[in-house]
């Protein structure tokens, strides 16, 4: 999510910072800073600001930072507003910090440190970290290294950390878990930072760090241990991609790079909000009267609204509390009836969608509350909602969303579970089973979007299809209609999206040999009415895909492909069937060849009615 750099040499850290940040723009961010250690004085200077890199450059020309050590950062809000205060690196005393991630007891670790005497001056979970490590050295820690590690063995999460003491001023420490972090390898200089592509112009002999391990990067070499302090060592890469293959991690298309992500973006969004202990979900502090909400409407757009459809399922089935979902665009126009026994959540991904807006602005007028969901933090819609609850799925680049989507659908099944706990519909037992399950979602994640070869072989054989049907029941209906709009919107075949039950209403006439039908019929209570409609299609020579459940042993007698996808609960099982459909436009596309970041015609935020 943030871009992190740090150098440690002998020529003036703030150029290769500002270069280095500059290499990781197009991720997107909100605020960047630098905090640079003049050597000889022994001294930091932070600088920082909110807004673009250009705004951080302008002010360091009126407020110079010198030195030969230093680290810089481009922030993705998480947790505190995008603001100055909250931009890093945060220094405590001596102590610089820069950190990607999200640190998950940080309330817990904030009241133990106001408690011993610790002043905060930011709302980030970051600033922990920089007060922990002072602590630690006040309470005797022989150096930063030491003080680094006794302070990671405190914090639960997900992070990547870099760390400067004014009184050590010819030592980096940086650490990781779960947040990528490499080292660059230079002559009689060093490096460290969250992507490659941020060090590429610097040097190509780098280390990727793994989990679990920390380094102390001085300018003549570093020294890489575990969180115990167990030396590790690594062989130096030499890189060979081109820098814009490296924005892209390795990967051919920024939309495959996130399909990736995703398994890490629902973790994330996982993360502070699962109490496993309590069977329960915060919404990061927010409590709804459950006994005033008689009704909820989703409203939302494009891939947005399939999530919300998704949710119409999850908050009946949990929370019992009739739900409605509105296209954006349609919900303002028809003069909705609307009071203040109606709770409106607005999912956007960017946060700025117009008609989205509008729609809230309608819904608040009329006496609603509303609550959004978002992936930008401190965007409009979650500025102009009475309730803001965000998905960590970090800057998406691709036009077709992916990570954006699957991380509103588990923040949609917090929402449920919250709320379904509150009215007592959700008993403990069945809340601490969908829990388990959200929390093991990542992994199951990772194996499907690991198996590309297979949909990639798949989509060679029907990609010069002309058209496309998605089939699905249920909360399988929405998966379907958002595998028919990803497959146009990247590789500009027709397909469309229906509820299976409706097929022999009309598309059924559409099927012939010609035509590829993708089945979404995991293992659930509508499984054998969907194979019912499976087999029409077949009895009509139409080509049957199948997304399943692993271990369905029938299934394949019906098909003519089948995708397994694992178990998971029922509510959850969106989250999973969708991936191959995410993956199968994308093999499509790449096998047509079309723009498929930036499809024609589209824009990543649409900012107009
Ligand atoms: C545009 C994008 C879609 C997105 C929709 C809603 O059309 O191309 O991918 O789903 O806007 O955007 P939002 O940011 O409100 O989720």
């Amino acid at each position: 999510m943030c871009g992190i750099i740090g150098y440690i040499g002998t020529r003036q850290a703030t150029p290769i910072l500002i270069n280095g940040l500059r290499k990781l723009e197009y991720r997107g961010y909100d605020s960047a800073g630098v905090s640079v250690l003049d050597t000889g004085a022994g001294a930091s200077r932070v600088v920082r600001c909110r807004g673009k890199l250009a705004a951080l450059e302008d002010k360091l020309t009126r407020e110079p930072a010198a030195g030969t050590v230093g680290m810089g950062h481009t922030r993705w809000a998480t947790h505190g507003r995008p603001s100055e205060e909250n931009s890093h690196p945060h220094k405590s005393g001596p102590i610089s910090v820069i950190h990607n991630g999200i640190i998950e007891n940080h309330l817990t670790l904030r009241a133990e440190l106001v408690a011993a005497g610790a002043k905060f001056s930011s709302e980030t979970d970051t600033e922990i970290f920089a007060h922990l490590v002072e602590h630690a050295l006040i309470a005797g820690a022989p150096d930063l290294t030491t003080a680094v590690r006794r302070s990671i063995a405190k914090v639960r999460g997900s992070f990547a950390f870099v760390v400067m003491s004014d009184k050590e001023p010819n030592t980096i420490v940086a650490a990781k878990n779960s947040s990528p972090l490499v080292v660059g390898l230079g002559d009689g200089e060093n490096y460290v930072a969250s992507d490659v592509t941020a060090i590429l112009n610097e040097t190509r002999k780098v280390i990727f760090l793994e989990e679990g391990e920390m380094v102390t990067v001085t300018r003549t070499g570093v020294a890489i241990t575990d969180f115990e302090g167990n030396p590790r060592t690594h062989e130096p890469k030499t890189i060979t991609w081109s820098a814009v293959q490296a924005e892209k991690g390795g990967f051919k298309h920024y939309m495959l790079k996130e399909i990736h992500e995703q398994p890490r973006a629902v973790a994330d969004t996982l993360v502070g909000r699962v109490n496993l202990e309590a069977d329960d979900v915060s919404l990061d502090g927010i409590e709804l009267d459950v006994s005033k909400i008689k009704r909820i409407i989703f409203i939302a757009c494009g891939t947005s609204y399939h999530a919300s459809m998704v949710g119409e399922f999850l908050v009946e089935s949990m929370a019992r509390i009739p739900t409605e979902v509105d296209l954006a665009s349609e919900f303002r126009y028809r003069d909705p009836i609307l009071g203040p026994g109606d709770l409106v959540v607005a999912v956007s991904q960017s946060g700025e969608t117009l008609d989205t807006m509008e729609a809230i602005r309608e819904a608040k007028r009329k006496g609603a509350q509303v609550f959004a969901i978002s992936n930008v933090v401190e965007s409009s819609i979650p500025r102009l909602a009475d309730y803001a609850f965000y998905t960590h799925a970090g800057p998406e680049i691709g036009v077709a969303s992916t990570k954006a989507f699957t991380t509103q659908l588990v923040a949609i099944s917090l929402f449920a579970i919250h709320l379904g706990r509150r009215t007592g519909t959700l008993s403990k037992e069945r809340a601490r089973e969908l829990l388990a399950e959200l929390v093991a979602l990542p992994n199951k994640m990772r194996d499907i979007v690991e198996s590309g070869a297979q949909i990639q072989a798949i989509a060679r054989r029907y990609g010069a299809a002309n058209g496309f049907l998605f089939l699905g029941r249920g909360s399988q209906y929405p998966i379907a209609l958002e595998g028919a709009l990803k497959l146009k919107e990247i590789s500009y075949i027709h397909a469309e999206g229906y509820a299976a039950g409706e097929m022999k209403h009309g598309p059924i006439a559409l099927i012939d040999e010609h035509l590829p039908v993708v089945v979404l019929v995991p293992r659930g209570p509508s499984y054998e009415k969907t194979v019912s409609n499976l087999a029409e299609v077949r009895a009509r020579q139409g080509k049957v895909i199948a997304i399943a459940s692993r271990g369905d042993n029938e299934i394949g007698g019906h098909s003519d492909d089948v995708i397994v996808v694992p178990d998971t609960a029922l509510e959850l099982q969106p989250i999973l069937t969708v991936l191959p459909l995410q993956m199968l436009s994308y093999y499509v596309a790449d096998f047509k060849g079309t723009d498929i970041d930036q499809p024609r015609n589209l824009a990543k935020s649409v900012t107009v009615e």
